[in-house]
């Protein structure tokens, strides 16, 4: 969402060329120009390929081509069936009304806005799971045009509330029938739950309780109203899932905004008009609010009465996802994408290790531990640079004096220990077998532009951005198609400082025009990477998000609807397995345990480049899926026939 050129980051670390320099004088190695630095990982993907390895996954679905149908298509022998839409109750609740008019009480027990990030969680004792679930799905932006029956045309108390309340996290039920094999929401249900922008959760980790989370309203800072803007998502070995709280600064507004608060991209504007109705959203009364969020979520699927908590330990910006590993220690390692342009990658290395054998000391793994953020670095080496306080020049002369300073304030602690700037970092998947790490770069069109006067989401203070230039991990100036970054931590450990890394793909359209634009995929074309996923069997799934704004336009007029691809990691080999409706971007992606049903999310069909529908002609570019307004839904795809999707 929000595909927009904002940015935050006025680029006060290193340039390449800088680290280019210290690298060049640490290693005594002479390095130089981004062609002499990419051919220093060649060996490495060389390595790994042209030749299929043993035990990689085969891919055999004929792909389908690009679409500009309102509809979703997959490969011939697949069935894509929708499973749970926008407005659909959690549970037993009230059904969806087409005009919009159910009230923000309806909207409360009914699927948000929206759907993104998700995880299935088998429900035991039924085999493996692979036929009943909970399935955790993020609402993450609202289109008040559509969620209300005259749109934003009125404003008002009620109508910020079921905006609220459209946004959050559902937590349903699901089973396989046996009958024809499709998916229903099992209504009632024990499990069903909405967590929304007013949902009571805790904080924990070490910038709980911090001053600058204090508000009137929690002058403990202990205890948070909601979470919001959930985009990608994670979960963690002992069944808990992960909500990341991306752009919350489109939902504060303030004209006073401190250095801190434009770094985040806090101002003038507040698209969402919440502060309007909820004054804890005008950030000029209530300066600590926004600190309250941007964090990681943990919630507990399994437990509707558990408070979710907001894990600060994990650093707060606007987190993409939060892709697990476990290190040989049995120590978790999570890594977060920070998406806005110019910004950074991260990782949280948990302090104790992972016990499966005591679920409760798991419980609160993620509250100790240590973030890194990454500096790619010419040669393919890289280094995880620690956001400890006290470290990296994280101290009181330059802003720094606790942790939880370090955390609340973590985009600027990163500036301060040089990490590199990454053409939008999304969604993050690590190689169950492989150990390599991936990360979807979905575009920076000003990267390698010359710099220009910008600022947050205000203008009204203008800061230099830096437009960094292009350099090794983001070799591209004006790159409208994104790439795909990946990695592997040294000697094989998740917590090491160290990493080896390559560009593992370069997207564009192969009959672009400009040589620039056609990118370096084996396969079926596309753009603007933002969802991975990688199967249990080795499988990376790539999902996109081309802003409507320029969907079929321009650059992407060959491109088609938004879409989902499916890669073989050792290959490169890409095959395109799903097309979109009008309007939407692909996103979600997870398996049920047996491979045999995938879940994916179709967000935001129809939309405007304005992101707000004409409530008088709500479905003017799509509606998806059922002949009216467009709905943002789950929907579950798997083999006619049987069998393990993407085979
Ligand atoms: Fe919500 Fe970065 O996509
Ligand atoms: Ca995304
Ligand atoms: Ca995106």
């Amino acid at each position: 969402m929000h595909d927009t050129d904002d940015v935050s980051n006025p680029g006060t670390n290193p340039s390449f060329e800088a680290i280019m320099r210290v690298d060049a004088q640490r290693r005594h190695v002479l390095r130089v120009g981004v062609s002499a630095a990419a051919a220093a990982f060649l060996p490495w993907a060389l390595q790994r390929r042209p030749a299929r390895a043993a035990g990689t996954p085969p891919i055999t679905f004929a792909p389908v081509p690009v679409s500009a149908d309102d509809a979703v298509r997959v490969p011939a022998g697949y069935v894509a069936e929708v499973l749970y839409a926008w407005g659909d109750p959690v549970s037993d609740g009230p059904a969806f009304r087409p005009d919009a008019s159910n009230s923000a009480a309806d909207q409360q027990v009914q699927a948000g806005m929206h759907h993104d990030g998700m995880h299935y969680f088998a429900l035991a004792p039924q085999g493996d799971g692979s036929n009943r679930g909970l399935l955790a799905v993020n609402h993450e932006y609202t289109d008040d045009g559509l969620l209300h029956p005259d749109g934003v045309r009125t404003w008002s108390a009620e109508k910020v509330s079921k905006s609220q309340a459209a946004h959050g996290v559902s937590v349903i039920e699901i089973r396989q029938r046996v009958s024809d094999g499709s998916w229903e929401v099992v209504r009632p249900s024990v499990y069903g739950r909405r967590i929304t922008a007013r949902t009571p959760m805790r904080v924990a980790g070490p910038a709980a309780g911090h001053p600058w989370l204090r508000t009137r309203d929690d002058p403990e800072g202990m205890r948070v109203l909601g979470t919001f803007n959930n985009c990608g998502c994670g979960f963690t070995p002992w069944g808990t899932y992960l909500a990341c709280e991306e752009n919350f600064q489109y939902y504060f507004r303030t004209a006073s905004a401190s250095v801190a608060q434009r770094r985040y991209g806090i101002g003038k504007t507040a698209g969402y008009r919440w502060e309007e109705h909820d004054e804890r959203f005008d950030a000029e009364r209530h300066p600590n609010e926004p600190n309250r969020f941007g964090w990681v979520v943990e919630i507990d699927p399994f437990d509707p009465c558990a408070a979710p908590t907001k894990r600060t330990a994990l650093g707060r910006f606007s987190h993409e996802g939060a892709a697990h590993t476990l290190a040989p220690d049995g120590r978790v390692v999570i890594y977060c994408g920070d998406d806005q342009r110019n910004e950074y990658i991260y990782k949280f290395v948990s302090r104790d290790a992972y016990d499966p054998a005591r679920p409760a000391a798991n419980r609160d793994l993620l509250d100790h531990g240590t973030l890194y953020v990454a500096r790619f670095s010419s040669g393919g080496t890289g280094e995880w640079l620690e956001l400890s306080y006290g470290r990296n020049g994280l101290t009181a002369e330059n802003g720094f004096t606790a942790q939880a300073e370090v955390l609340i304030h973590a985009r600027l602690a990163a500036d301060r220990a040089g990490a590199t700037m990454m053409d939008r970092p999304e969604w993050i998947a690590v190689h169950p077998a492989r150990g390599e790490v991936y990360c979807a770069l979905t575009n920076n069109s000003r990267r390698g532009a010359q710099p220009v006067s910008v600022n947050a989401a205000d203008g009204s203070t203008p800061m230099a951005s830096a437009n960094p230039p292009v350099d090794a991990a983001n070799p591209r100036a004006d790159n409208v198609f994104g790439h795909i970054v990946r990695w592997r931590e040294a000697a094989s450990d998740a917590t090491s400082t160290r990493f080896e890394w390559e560009v593992f793909m370069q997207c564009g359209d192969p009959t672009h025009p400009d040589p620039a634009r056609r990118g370096n995929i084996r396969g079926d074309a596309f753009g603007s990477p933002d969802g991975l996923w990688i199967d249990g069997e080795g499988r990376l799934w790539i999902q996109t998000d081309v802003s409507p704004s320029v969907l079929h336009k321009g650059d992407y007029a060959r491109l088609g609807n938004n879409q989902m691809l499916c890669a073989d990691p050792v290959t490169g080999e890409v095959r395109r397995f799903l097309t979109g409706p009008r309007g939407c971007e692909i996103t979600g992606a997870v398996g049920a345990p047996d491979g045999r049903t995938l879940f994916v999310n179709i967000q935001h069909p129809g939309e405007t480049p304005g992101e707000r529908s004409d409530p008088a002609h709500p479905d003017s570019i799509s509606s998806w899926p059922d002949g009216g307004r467009p709905r943002s839904a789950t929907v579950a795809i798997r083999r006619v026939h049987g069998g393990i999707v993407g085979t």
